[in-house]
């Protein structure tokens, strides 16, 4: 992977930020927050640079507290593990998001980050339903599988245009058009690559990397299986954004395996516009 010609070329754009490891070991202590130390994760958090004052700007703002949050300590201690953890998740990937550094000039990223939200919460709804793992986790991981697009976004922009249009103009399946422009590779398996360079939990790495072939990963878990399926509602939710009219199907073995009806699927579906623009108002991810 590190000798493939684009990665090489990502690599040489020097436009991907630099995320200390301790992030990704901070990550790992709140994905399992009955182990960790908070201390030492705060110790960890606070080597990424930035992430302290976009915590604190969005807890000031949206906080009806009288007090003002001064520390890292005290947003950690206030907002509990699993929230901090989507915080740190969102803003990582809005490091490399919308207005911040994107700038593929047909692909709109913000109208993509709609997609990932969506998603988030598409995989929310699907793991509340089946119990089959945890809900926050999920939706943390939503918000990132498709990190690789805003990798392409930021460092390879006409690349990026090139496979949307393709996409738009020809009908051209997204993954396909991206193997043809790509030289054979994915934004998933970029965004596995950029996993392990940031040294993030192999679980979101699983995830990332996998997300639109769940049936190729011997490690598959339900994880990997419920970000597919919320991926697929998700896209046809993102394509009604975009004014086409097409519609992607999802397969029936993944509604199955995770013992769910075309009846559920389908009222996620009905459900997601309104719950994306929910959320948005909840969390101004502009904020950060
Ligand atoms: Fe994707
Ligand atoms: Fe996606």
């Amino acid at each position: 992977m590190q000798n493939h010609p684009v990665i090489k070329l990502i690599r040489r754009s020097n436009c991907i930020p630099e995320i200390p490891r301790t992030f990704g070991e901070a990550l790992n202590m709140l994905l399992e927050p009955y182990e960790f130390s908070i201390d030492e994760c705060i110790d960890k958090l606070q080597n990424v640079p930035g992430l302290e004052t976009a915590l604190l700007r969005v807890l000031n703002y949206t906080s009806t507290l009288d007090r003002k949050m001064l520390t890292l300590k005290d947003a950690v201690l206030y907002l509990g593990a699993k929230n901090i953890r989507i915080i740190a998740i969102a803003y990582i990937t809005k490091l490399l998001l919308p207005n911040r550094s994107g700038r593929a000039k047909i692909f709109n990223n913000r109208t993509y980050w709609k997609h990932c939200i969506a998603t988030s919460i598409a995989s929310r709804m699907i793991a509340a339903r089946t119990g089959l793992c945890d809900k926050d986790r999920i939706f943390t991981y939503g918000l990132i599988h498709d990190i690789g697009i805003t990798v392409l976004d930021i460092c390879l922009p006409e690349y990026l245009d090139r496979i949307y249009e393709m996409q738009m103009e020809r009908g051209v399946h997204q993954i396909v058009a991206e193997k043809i422009v790509l030289k054979g590779i994915t934004h998933s398996k970029i965004g596995m690559w950029l996993c392990g360079e940031w040294g993030l939990p192999e679980e979101i790495k699983e995830v990332v990397g996998h997300h639109h072939y769940p049936f190729q990963s011997v490690y598959a878990g339900n994880e990997v299986r419920i970000i597919y399926l919320a991926d697929s509602i998700s896209t046809n939710y993102y394509v009604k954004l975009l004014g086409t009219d097409t519609t992607f199907n999802y397969t029936d073995i993944t509604m199955e395996m995770l013992n769910l009806s075309r009846e559920v699927t389908e009222d996620i579906a009905l459900r997601l516009p309104e719950e994306v623009e929910r959320v948005n108002r909840i969390v101004d991810f502009d904020l950060f």
